[in-house]
């Protein structure tokens, strides 16, 4: 598999390795610009371009009126340019007519608002209307440039469920009961999973079901989960549509951009992934969050999880600021490399920007491109050009994998529960918890994949579970069993406390995991926003704590104050080859990162020296060699004790990595 995908990526990097491409939408520009655009992407070393990702207006601009011949001349000439096309199917949203005459295709939100036109993706999902014409759209472009030298990848629509993932139109809600009637079949299995004798919500018939919009108070927490599952299903099945025309006319391979990000959360991506012909993402640091660049080393690893290990392509990402957070900050001098740095670190074997060059109009005009407003002469060009020379340098590791002893345990479904309505504290949010578990293991120099519950855990020494809320009896028992053969395991408070059909496991929490853990938890009793509280060890906690008692444990620190003072904190089993910990509230970071450490001296995995919270250290390796990154997000240089040769300075490495570089060490072996 990973071979295969390996594979198809050289295809698209035309033999140079790596890919190095964007977004292109001549359409937006002058007929006389599109030379100059090849002109200057050859002079950069761009190699895939995709296009036509919000084709359709131009294409069929009204109703039985189709226009390729702009489409026609821009394949032309990237095609004798030499440049690959990743060519959109033109549906990422309705052309205008479409939506004018059938308004009963715009999407309504939870509070019956219709989202009208003017915006994107401004269709539902489940509309047969909307999905009538889209496979139209999409055999007319697959039946004319299927077979094109030039067409090196097909990317269907673009960002699914990016806006319309929640749709509560009577279609959705009409298509959300032809799911649940496959789901349930019977209607009393339906009521016995969400538990509708509370409060007066038993149905004798699936035509009473509803899908989950505003009301009055708290809502049914089952009829939610099962409404954000459907969602995503109903997403997939765009795609699945979509690719099924295409791959019927054409043997191109066939993927989509995935949006593995802290904001997005509806599509549950590891029930998609294995129809991806490579696995792609999209990922712009998000400066709204306390640490983005963390962020985007937890996105880089669930994205190399949902590719198996494979190499991945980032589809989309900027060169400097976007435009559609609050403030959208350029990025420091040196970060736009160091960004790359860890995408290729973490597995990405391509790196593709939204834009090619900055729209002067529409919604996105001070969002960054390679081409700036400025234009050529001007630092952020000098930039892209010396990266696509940088990526040049880098070609030799494509292909290779991420070296990972430890793997965390992630589920979309749990996020979802996690954050379901009537929860203990709005404190703890599932990737919250999420995020300091990847922070605390990058801090300590650990790299670890992401692997879903239910997934191969085999091969791994440390296994992180945090926050996994809702887990089957089935997953919880793979994790006891690794454990068992040796692992090191640490569980996190709030895991384990529902089944799948976020029932809640009764007899003490965390129901998955007692026996595990050898714990038994009477009460949660979390902790206020800005509060924290002092363990015996003299760190503190945040966020979460609870009244709980050991029954097979040993209690390696206990609350000192707070709610739950004189309970454990953290207590540590061993079980068969293996030990079990629990963790029942968050670790100060200093704290966290040293747990870390220890848990990985115990499990037996090794740490990168001189890895720490400003210095990134991945390590890639394959036939190839091996190619130790290390990326100073630091202030001050450093020396990190390496010999081999340097690909970014093309020299012998020294050992030093000044403040805000990057290196990357073919290693000497
Ligand atoms: C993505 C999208 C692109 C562009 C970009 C801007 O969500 O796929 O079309 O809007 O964001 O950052």
């Amino acid at each position: 598999m990973a071979a295969a995908v390996s594979d198809r990526i050289a295809t698209l990097s035309a033999g140079r390795g790596l890919v190095f491409g964007c977004d292109y939408n001549p359409e937006q520009w002058d007929r006389s610009v599109w030379p100059e655009d090849v002109r200057l992407m050859q002079a950069a070393g761009v190699g895939l371009v995709a296009i036509n990702i919000f084709g359709w207006s131009s294409i069929n601009p009204a109703r039985g009126v189709w226009d390729f011949s702009a489409l026609d001349e821009i394949i032309g000439l990237l095609h004798a340019a030499g440049i690959r096309i990743n060519l959109g199917t033109g549906t990422a949203s309705p052309a205008p007519w479409v939506t004018a005459a059938h308004p009963e295709i715009l999407p309504v939100g939870e509070d019956g608002t219709v989202f009208q036109q003017g915006g994107r993706q401004g269709y539902c999902p489940s509309s047969p209307l909307f999905r009538a014409y889209a496979a139209d759209v999409v055999t007319r472009v697959a039946e004319r440039y299927g077979n094109h030298p030039a067409v090196a990848l097909w990317h269907v629509s673009n960002e699914l469920g990016c806006h319309n993932a929640l749709c509560y139109c009577d279609t959705s809600a009409e298509a959300f009961r032809g799911w649940l009637r496959d789901r349930y079949d019977d209607i009393d299995a339906l009521n016995r999973a969400w538990g509708t004798t509370f409060w007066s919500q038993r149905y004798s018939d699936f035509d009473d079901v509803r899908v989950p919009a505003q009301a009055l108070s708290l809502r049914n927490p089952g009829q939610i989960l099962d409404f954000q599952r459907f969602s995503s299903d109903e997403q997939l099945s765009l795609y699945r549509a979509e690719a099924a025309i295409l791959r019927e006319r054409s043997e191109v391979p066939v993927t989509t951009n995935f949006m593995v990000t802290a904001h997005i959360r509806n599509l549950d991506y590891w029930t998609w992934a294995g129809e991806m012909d490579l696995i792609a993402n999209d990922h712009y640091l998000d400066r709204r969050l306390d640490d983005a660049r963390g962020e985007l080393s937890f996105a880089a690893d669930l994205t190399r999880g949902l590719a198996q290990g494979a190499p991945w392509l980032l589809m989309e990402t900027s060169t400097g600021a976007v435009n559609w957070q609050p403030y959208n900050l350029a990025k420091d001098r040196g970060e736009l490399q160091r960004n790359v740095a860890a995408h290729v670190a973490r597995g990405a074997d391509g790196i593709c920007f939204f834009q090619w060059r900055a729209s002067t109009q529409g919604a996105e005009k001070y969002h960054t491109a390679l081409v700036p407003h400025a234009g050529e002469d001007s630092a952020q060009w000098r930039e892209v050009v010396e990266l696509g020379g940088l990526l040049d340098r880098l070609g030799e590791i494509a292909g290779t994998e991420v070296v990972a002893d430890a793997a965390l345990l992630f589920s979309w479904e749990s996020w979802w529960a996690v954050e379901n309505e009537g929860r203990p504290s709005e404190a703890l949010t599932y990737l919250g918890q999420v995020h300091a578990a990847h922070r605390a293991l990058a801090d300590a120099g650990i790299t670890t994949d992401v692997v879903r519950p239910g997934g191969d855990l085999d091969g791994y020494r440390l296994l992180i579970v945090p926050a996994l809320h809702l887990i089957s009896d089935a997953d919880a028992a793979a994790i006891a069993t690794a454990v068992e053969h040796g692992a090191t395991a640490l569980i996190t408070f709030f895991s384990g406390i529902v089944d799948e059909e976020d029932r809640v496991r009764t007899g003490g929490y965390p129901g998955a995991f007692r026996d595990l853990l050898g714990i038994r938890s009477e009460e949660f009793a979390p902790l206020l926003p800005d509060e924290s509280v002092f363990l015996t060890d003299g760190t503190t906690g945040s966020v979460w704590s609870e009244r709980l008692e050991v029954t097979d444990a040993e209690v390696v620190a206990s609350f000192a104050d707070g709610p739950s003072a004189g309970g454990p904190a953290l207590t540590r089993r061993s079980a068969g080859a293996g030990e079990a910990w629990f963790a029942a509230t968050q670790p100060d970071r200093i704290a966290y990162r040293d747990l870390m450490a220890r848990l990985a001296g115990t499990a037996g995995v090794e740490a990168h020296p001189g890895a720490n919270h400003d210095v990134e250290i991945v390590r890639r390796a394959g036939a190839a060699g091996s190619f130790l990154f290390i990326i100073n997000h630091g202030e001050t240089g450093v020396e990190i004790s390496t010999t081999g040769h340097d690909l970014v300075t093309d020299a012998p490495a020294t050992g030093f990595v000044p403040a805000g570089a990057v290196r990357i060490i073919k290693e000497d072996v």
